[in-house]
């Protein structure tokens, strides 16, 4: 439901291009997140293309990364007519910002941020002499950079998974850090929205994953995605025996794809006893019908890459045209 409040609120949100859309993502983050930025009168979606950089270093890759992102939202549904989507490294006040605001940010911020002490933590357990071997000045300031993304828009709300938490809170207190040293509330303070990400199986009834090899890609050609679908781990329960769908991978798939009606239907097969080869054969059903139309889409922008750059560059004329205002009150209240 769409509250008063919400209505005037600003929601943005970031995503790292790193080549890593499938079915998971597309559950745990797209839907939700398309069903989100739709409550909200102002809302923003970029794609965090430089803060790729620190791990993605390859021209070509990351701009491959980057259009993937955008036509994967747009063919899911993004209206970039209500919500701006843009390319973060279109749009150079953010680190214009990322810079001010690196000067205003305690070094001990950075030492704490997750990612970070993460390396520091894998850097001394592997007994290397160098605790920063492998961290670059990108990785070790990446939350001053998502600061500025967040702070440049006057956000609000910011829809984030358990691990970017911290970095929502360390953007408010860089916020507060830069209202004391420059005099009043200059920026606005956001706070995170978080989304208790559902965790969706692969094909090994792991968490779906790039890093675990076990994802099913969005928009695959149907004999791809038949062939992953029959590769989906079942045990040897013959097919007659009564199954339970409480604990099948397959059902927990296949309940976020099709109807309710159909969704029971299944439900009652389970409990007469089928065989996984057809509960696959649904599956694959279910979701090739769910993606036909967006994979129809996905595939035409791809095919289209200047037609995203149109789309991209427009909306990184609107983000800046938006944040002109406050980057103008920025630059006056640092350098008069
Ligand atoms: N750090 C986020 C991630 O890895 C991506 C991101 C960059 C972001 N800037 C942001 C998310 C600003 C929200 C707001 O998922």
């Amino acid at each position: 439901m769409q509250t008063e409040k919400q209505q005037n609120e600003t929601v943005l949100t970031g995503i790292k291009p790193t080549g890593d859309q499938h079915l998971g993502n597309y559950l745990g983050a797209i839907r939700p997140g398309l069903d989100l930025v739709a409550q909200f009168r102002h809302s923003l979606l970029f794609i965090a293309d430089f803060h790729a950089l620190t791990t993605v270093q390859n021209a070509a890759q990351l701009r491959e990364y980057t259009l993937q992102i955008a036509a994967t939202w747009l063919a899911c549904g993004l209206d970039p007519a209500r919500t701006i989507i843009y390319r973060q490294s279109d749009v150079p006040e953010i680190f214009e910002l990322a810079w001010i605001l690196s000067c205003v940010t305690p070094k001990g911020f950075m030492n704490r941020a997750h990612a970070y002490k993460a390396k520091v933590q894998e850097n001394q357990s592997e007994g290397r002499e160098d605790i920063d071997d492998g961290v670059s000045m990108g990785l070790y300031n990446y939350p001053v950079l998502m600061a500025a993304d967040i702070l440049l828009f006057n956000t609000d709300v910011v829809p984030v998974g358990e691990d970017q938490v911290q970095h929502v809170e360390i953007a408010r207190d860089i916020a507060q850090k830069f209202n004391r040293a420059f005099g009043g509330e200059i920026l606005r303070l956001p706070r995170a929205l978080v989304k208790t990400e559902k965790v969706i199986p692969g094909l090994d009834g792991r968490k779906m994953s790039k890093s675990y090899g076990n994802q099913i890609p969005l928009f695959m050609e149907s004999k791809a995605l038949r062939k992953l679908v029959m590769k989906i781990k079942t045990d040897s329960t013959p097919p007659e025996a009564p199954k339970n769908p409480k604990d099948s991978l397959l059902f927990d798939l296949y309940k976020e794809f099709a109807s309710a009606a159909d969704t029971e239907a299944l439900a009652a097969r389970y409990a007469a006893g089928i065989g996984w080869g057809e509960v696959k054969e649904l599956l694959f059903q279910a979701v090739e019908k769910h993606f036909s139309e967006a994979t129809a889409h996905y595939r035409e922008l791809m095919a289209k890459p200047a037609e995203l750059d149109r789309i991209l560059s427009e909306g990184a004329a609107r983000a800046r045209e938006l944040a002109l205002p406050l980057m103008n009150k920025i630059r006056k209240a640092v350098r008069g």
